[in-house]
């Protein structure tokens, strides 16, 4: 019976013409836009309200060498008859000539360059419906290139790709907005003794491509936005997790990594059960070189993650729940425009801890979650309450593609549905959510639509409810609304107490860290006193063995307070540290801390990073440039 109610459903679903995908949990063969006024991409040249671009099918040959891609990029255009132009996005990109199917050939303008958006791409695509663009993006700031020293296995080169939040345009022709999505497919050659990943399902084995070359073929059938276009390519193995999860890596991370990732199949299933069905088929991670910029990146079916997640103990797979989740908040419904980030990160911060608590019990996730208010609270505190940085949205003097402070809008937007939690209640507001993921599944969203949702089938007219809730004040104020949910002191009372013993006569309780859970070890590092000198600190790190910590989260928590309070027993630890890793959240701090110290950090930080800078993702030397000049 349940079946055929099933089955029928997926008939008329079938039948009905696609308006919008949403509820029948299908996507949509032509995903919508938003035509409100607050789903405006500045970050984009392309006009898909006139005509836009429906699927991607890549072509491209990877040429390590010389560091290029080159092919073609064949698009699928949907514009009503009459329109003649189509607008895309590019960065860079040397585009040898534009077709029709046929191959005739299309007249088209590269633009005046913008900092920050590149190249508007114009072509006069008459009545055609489907163009080819012949191109090849050299030295692509989406791309890194690994020679295979900066490998851990040290005879094969490596490339991955970070498209998140403006950078495709830097290796792919096409609209590159998160209000707009396509289709896409790819073939990619590369050398045969690489194996290529993508942000999508492989399709078959890899074939023999001639020249010592071999040809993999990826297909999403979904419509996704532009920025999760993903590629890796090195010499990487696979090793399954669960039935619909496994992680790639290099050989010799392997085993580390499968035993890091071994909840993550479980987490799926936590993650569904909270929030409705996986709708992407696989669930796969990549292990990536530490130069990856990020800690994790959502790209669909397979998750980017950088090494330094893994602290042997899984203390740090908050990260893996965090990249999960987006396959609902922010993959399955998007952020229309970088103002709106908090709906991709908020969302999902407050899902990764939902995720947490269902896999490693409620205690680590109200400490992980009283970590994130403590981030959010220094993050206002910094800015200023009446700052507008602070507010979700960002207006548009604000609104960097970057998306503004992490502890606003990934801490206060996860507080945010905290609140709203407490105050309707856990089960009405998960009833809500899942709702919301339903409802408007591979489309864009905007806060406005946002709130507009929860009005609707959440407040429901209840003014008492609407005046509790205050939800404008959060979305659009900033500060922090007076309604916030707090964290329970009890959290933390035993390391806040150990913390405040230690303000008052410097005793440290060796016996009492080494039974702390990480979280409990970064909020005592926390909470030391901003001000430390030599003596005590070599004695804290005696005590606590912080710059042998093989806890990456922990290493720069020390190291950042040590390097701020002149330590020079920690440069070495950090000379090491910024050697190794390119994580842009690590990097960028510390080079910062360095540089805050004239006459000591400054010329440490210049001499070091005229070593690091070339081992560096254009993500992360674009952050470090800012600070060390
Ligand atoms: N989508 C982000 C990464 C991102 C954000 C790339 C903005 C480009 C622009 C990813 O999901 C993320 O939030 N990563 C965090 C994970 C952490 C909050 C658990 C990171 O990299 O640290
Ligand atoms: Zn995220």
């Amino acid at each position: 019976m349940r079946f055929l109610a099933i089955a029928l459903f997926a008939l008329l679903a079938a039948c009905s013409p696609a308006k919008d995908g949403g509820e029948s949990g299908q996507a949509p063969a032509i995903a919508p836009i938003l035509t409100r006024e607050d789903a405006e991409d500045p970050w984009t040249f392309a006009r898909p309200e006139e005509a836009r671009v429906s699927h991607v099918a890549l072509d491209l040959d990877l040429d390590f060498a010389r560091q290029l891609v080159a092919g073609t990029a064949t698009l699928d255009v949907v514009a009503d008859k009459g329109v003649d132009t189509l607008v895309l996005d590019g960065n860079g990109l040397a585009i040898a000539g534009v077709t029709d199917e046929a191959g005739n050939k299309l007249a088209f303008t590269v633009g005046e360059h913008v900092d920050g958006k590149g190249e508007p791409i114009t072509i006069a695509i008459g009545d055609a419906r489907k163009v080819v663009v012949a191109y090849s993006a050299k030295d692509a700031p989406a791309l890194q290139w690994l020679a295979p020293e900066q490998t851990a296995g040290g005879k094969q080169p490596y490339l991955f790709s970070q498209g998140q939040p403006t950078l495709n345009r830097t290796w792919i022709p096409t609209q590159d907005s998160p209000g707009i999505r396509q289709s896409w497919e790819a073939r990619i050659t590369a050398p045969k003794e690489l194996t290529v990943v993508m942000s999508a399902l492989a399709q078959g084995e890899p074939e023999d491509a001639g020249e010592g070359k071999r040809a993999f073929r990826f297909k999403m059938d979904k419509p996704v936005a532009p920025y999760l276009i993903a590629i890796a390519a090195g010499d990487i193995v696979f090793r399954e997790l669960g039935p619909r999860t496994g992680v790639w890596t290099e050989p010799a991370m392997i085993d580390a990594a499968a035993s890091e990732l071994a909840d993550t199949e479980a987490m799926v299933e936590a993650a569904e059960k909270l929030y409705g069905p996986y709708r992407w088929g696989r669930y796969d991670v990549i292990v990536l070189p530490p130069s990856f910029p990020y800690g994790g990146m959502e790209n669909p079916t397979m998750t980017f993650l950088t090494p330094t997640f893994i602290a042997g103990d899984k203390s740090l797979t908050g990260l893996v729940a965090h990249e999960l989740a987006h396959s609902w908040s922010g993959n399955l419904v998007t952020n229309a425009n970088w103002a709106d980030s908090w709906l991709n990160e908020g969302v999902t911060s407050y899902f990764e801890n939902r995720i947490v608590e269902q896999i490693y019990g409620p205690r680590r996730a109200a400490q992980e979650a009283a970590l994130s208010f403590a981030d959010m609270e220094e993050a206002i505190a910094e800015n200023g309450s009446d700052s507008m940085v602070t507010a979700l949205h960002l207006p548009p003097e604000q609104a960097d593609p970057e998306g503004g402070s992490s502890g606003v809008i990934y801490d206060k937007g996860a507080t945010f549905l905290r609140t709203v939690e407490k105050i309707v209640g856990r089960e009405k507001f998960d009833a809500w959510l899942r709702n919301w993921f339903d409802g408007h599944a591979f489309q864009p969203a905007t806060s406005g639509l946002f709130l507009e949702d929860m009005r609707a089938n959440l407040v429901k007219g209840d003014e008492d409810l609407e005046r509790q809730l205050m939800l404008d004040d959060w979305v659009y104020k900033p500060g922090l609304p007076a309604n916030s949910w707090r964290p329970d002191p009890a959290a933390f009372a035993e390391v806040d107490a150990a913390a405040t013993a230690y303000a008052r006569d410097h005793a440290i309780d060796t016996a009492a860290w080494g039974k702390w859970s990480t979280a409990e070890r970064l909020r005592f590092i926390a909470k030391l006193p901003r001000q430390l000198d030599k003596g005590q600190l070599g004695a804290l790190d005696k005590a606590l063995g912080l710059s042998q910590s093989g806890n990456n989260e922990i290493l720069f928590a020390w190291l950042e307070l040590a390097l701020a309070n002149r330590y020079q027993p920690a440069v070495p630890v950090a000379e090491n540290f910024l050697s190794r890793i390119g994580r842009a959240k690590f990097v960028v701090p510390l080079y910062k801390e360095m540089m805050a110290q004239d006459g000591w950090g400054e010329p440490i930080a210049r001499a070091l990073y005229a070593r690091t800078r070339g081992g560096y993702h254009a993500v992360t030397r674009g952050g470090v440039d800012a600070v060390v000049r």
